[in-house]
């Protein structure tokens, strides 16, 4: 399956919505390099900068999870699901080097359904934390 933005997949926390498009928009960018026949180098590229992007959007999630008082265990699985994300990626992209196309395909399937099934779940389950601990703000 590929991936594409919609408001499906709004999370309804502007921050992480805005940094799932430009994942999702990176994606399709990998996607369609492969598709089109794009060389090694230039597939290497655009992984390189959506490595960089999930590191930092990970990041945000995680501060935002900071944020939130007694939700240890939801924070404790997000993270080990980024950080096995990670694992993953890093090892795929290594392979990636020796058997090119197959690689790739195995990688770019992997993404899509990761971040979709990830933006479902656990990302879901964080802004709804967010908003609930936002709802519970007095007034000013
Ligand atoms: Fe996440």
């Amino acid at each position: 399956m590929r991936i594409r933005w919609s408001s499906d997949l709004e999370t309804g926390v502007r921050a992480i919505d805005r940094q799932h498009e430009e994942l999702i928009g990176m994606l399709n960018e990998l996607d369609a390099a492969h598709a089109g026949g794009c060389p090694q180098s230039v597939l290497d590229d655009v992984l390189q900068r959506l490595g960089t992007y999930v590191i930092f959007h990970f990041g945000t999630e995680e501060a935002l999870m900071a944020g939130l008082p007694h939700n240890e265990a939801h924070a404790r699985q997000h993270r080990q699901e980024h950080a096995a994300f990670i694992d993953k990626l890093t090892g795929l992209r290594a392979q990636a080097v020796d058997n090119g196309r197959q690689t790739m395909e195995t990688l770019i399937d992997y993404l899509n359904e990761w971040l979709y099934q990830h933006i479902l779940k656990s990302d879901r389950e964080l802004a709804a934390l967010l908003n609930r601990k936002q709802a519970a703000r007095p007034l000013p």
